[in-house]
């Protein structure tokens, strides 16, 4: 869990004009962008009087500065380095250090790690043009669930209606929790208790520890229609915030597969329906448990051996 690698905000959402505040579960981070474009990240609790940094400011010279007494710090190291009214000659005890935290950033997300030693990520080449960030009053890991038993309750696709059924078993593919939901295009189908013909269907690959997922929605031939990123984390006070990015296929076959361009074709619902939710009947979600499990367990024998 510590050595995870959080997409925390998407790339425009931190910039060198105001410090932003994000959380990975009860650690609030400050998150900044210095001239060169790096972006730093500090734990948010400026080391004097706890004050958060990110309501402090970025100076010129690309480190933060507390908004309350001045103390300046060093994005990469969390070094004190200035203290309005003290002599440049002065040495500051190594105690007023802000924890620093590993960051790196791809594919339009920022990502940052709790563990600084921690190994890089995998880059991510290709940035998806839609993007948007919410936030969900409900727990990571039961939203997490309800993304597997419900994409309905968490998203929507333009057009399109999820059905209870899956196209094969949730399975471990590559490291991920993959499955494949059969789907309708909605009001032009008979409803899915009614009709077995599933013109579309939608794959997730989620990561078992952050749970972030790459979704893909294809159509009967299997050619690609949309893909999206979405990226929850676990904030403070139980809340989930999900940043999330993603495209349409520009060749897309069928008059409705060609709708999905017309309006939004894709969004990530800012709360949840918790009268449908708390009706919903575990199904995916349970294997996924278990086979999150698995692989955590396994995980940690290798790193063990
Ligand atoms: S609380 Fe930050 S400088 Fe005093």
């Amino acid at each position: 869990m510590a050595e995870a690698w959080w997409a925390v905000a998407r790339s425009e959402e931190v910039t060198s004009a105001k410090p932003i505040n994000v959380d990975i579960g009860d650690q609030p981070i400050v998150l900044w962008r210095d001239q060169q474009g790096a972006v730093h990240a500090l734990e948010d609790r400026c080391p004097h009087r706890r004050t958060p940094l990110s309501l402090g400011c970025v100076l010129g010279n690309g480190m933060i500065q507390c908004g309350y007494h001045g103390w300046t710090y060093d994005g990469a190291t969390g070094h004190l380095k200035d203290i309005p009214n003290l002599k440049s000659d002065v040495k500051f005890p190594a105690l007023y250090r802000a924890i620093p935290f590993a960051v790196a950033e791809s594919g339009g997300f920022v990502r940052v790690c709790l563990d600084a030693k921690a190994p890089a990520p995998l880059l991510v080449a290709k940035t998806l043009p839609l993007s948007g960030t919410v936030n969900v009053a409900l727990e990571h890991e039961h939203y997490i669930a309800a993304l597997f038993d419900d994409p309905s309750l968490v998203l929507a696709i333009k057009g399109v209606r999820f059905t209870p059924y899956l196209l094969a078993e949730l399975a471990e593919h590559e490291g991920k929790l993959v499955l494949e939901r059969s789907c309708q295009w909605a009001g032009f189908h008979w409803p899915s208790p009614f009709s077995s013909d599933f013109p579309i269907t939608l794959r997730i690959a989620t990561d078992p520890v952050t749970g972030e997922c790459d979704l893909l929605l294809r159509d009967d031939g299997f050619r690609p229609l949309l893909f999206a990123t979405l990226a929850p984390v676990p904030a403070a006070r139980g809340v989930t915030q999900i940043r999330w990015r993603a495209t349409l296929e520009d060749n897309r076959h069928g008059m409705r597969a060609k709708l999905l361009g017309a309006g939004t074709p894709f969004s990530v619902h800012s709360t949840i329906d918790g009268a449908a939710l708390r009706v919903l009947k575990p199904s995916a979600s349970i294997h996924a448990a278990t086979l999150r499990n698995e692989i955590t367990a396994r995980s940690a024998q290798t790193s063990a051996a």
